[in-house]
């Protein structure tokens, strides 16, 4: 089947980063969200986006006016249209598994459901649906606009056809991508988010302030981003869905989240997007 119309589910900081990205490489592209200030808040974010990215010469005037032409929409109504169905909603696998119940109930027959979890198993999302098939994990980075890597993951039943055809649409949206297999957080997450609860351990305990800690790993061991400012970035309460799948799926305790991340969670301080985190972005 030819890609041409891209549906995204779910208009937050990653949904609306792969709405963007699939637009300006030349797909139609429609975004969803449950949320109609999430939608609102998508389109200015792109608007911003794309006209920085237009003044540094990254994206051409045509590329700025198919980003322009997203549809934003509160529903899957025209997910009938759509060739490739990419979920960017909660990292939650009660709301996940449901979404892509409807997906399968959605999309036409033969249309790949992509989903852009960090940790949960894309062979379990997968059997919700009556496709398993053509059911993948793809994997994008934070920007999206930005960063190169998808990490696409095979559920069990993932074709081979599949596969390629998603590997295929990722070098067509400028991206690498980079197999991973099914385990809980991938490759990306299962390193990173431990390294971020840690950091956050710290933090609770006092070994250094929120500076001296993104300092140390900056100047230090050369990350461009410290692990609390990238927290803040990913958002703490996608860091704190991730650090419970890792704990219950791989049975290990030292996944377990620190207290202080549940705390902020709780407190609706979940980073950038709320702006204030381990920071304050007011
Ligand atoms: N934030 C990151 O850095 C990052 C990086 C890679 C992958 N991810 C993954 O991407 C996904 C989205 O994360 P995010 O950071 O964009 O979250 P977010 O909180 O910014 O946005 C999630 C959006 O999903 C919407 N949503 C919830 N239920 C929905 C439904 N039933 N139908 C449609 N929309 C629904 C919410 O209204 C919200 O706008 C998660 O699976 C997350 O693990 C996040």
């Amino acid at each position: 089947m030819s890609i041409r119309h891209v549906f995204v589910i779910g208009a937050g900081t990653m949904g609306n980063g792969i709405a963007q990205v699939a637009a300006t490489s030349g797909y139609q592209a429609t975004c969803m969200d449950v949320q109609s200030t999430a939608l609102e808040k998508a389109k200015a974010a792109i608007a911003r986006s794309t006209t920085k990215l237009l003044e540094k010469g990254m994206i051409d005037a045509e590329q700025k006016a198919s980003a322009d032409a997203i549809q934003f929409v509160p529903n899957m109504n025209a997910m009938k249209d759509a060739d490739l169905v990419i979920e960017a909603a909660t990292e939650n696998p009660e709301v996940k598994l449901k979404i892509f119940k409807d997906m399968d109930a959605s999309a036409r027959e033969g249309v790949i459901l992509a989903s852009n979890t960090s940790s949960i198993s894309i062979t379990k999302i997968a059997a919700a649906t009556n496709r398993p098939d053509r059911v993948i994990g793809m994997h994008f980075m934070n920007p999206v606009p930005l960063m190169k890597l998808v990490e696409v993951i095979r559920g069990l039943g993932t074709s081979d056809e599949t596969a390629k055809t998603v590997a295929d649409i990722c070098k067509v949206m400028g991206k690498e991508p980079v197999e991973a297999n099914d385990s809980p957080g991938f490759i990306s997450n299962r390193i990173l988010c431990p390294m971020i609860n840690e950091a956050v351990f710290a933090l609770q305990e006092g070994v250094g302030t929120p500076e001296a800690i993104d300092q140390v790993m900056k100047l230090g061991m050369n990350h461009p981003m410290g692990p609390l400012e990238l927290a803040d970035l990913i958002g703490l309460d996608v860091v704190l869905f991730i650090l419970e799948v890792l704990q219950r799926d791989l049975g290990e305790d030292k996944y377990r989240p620190a207290y202080l991340l549940r705390k902020m969670v709780d407190a609706g301080h979940l980073g950038k997007k709320a702006g204030r985190g381990f920071y304050s972005y007011q």
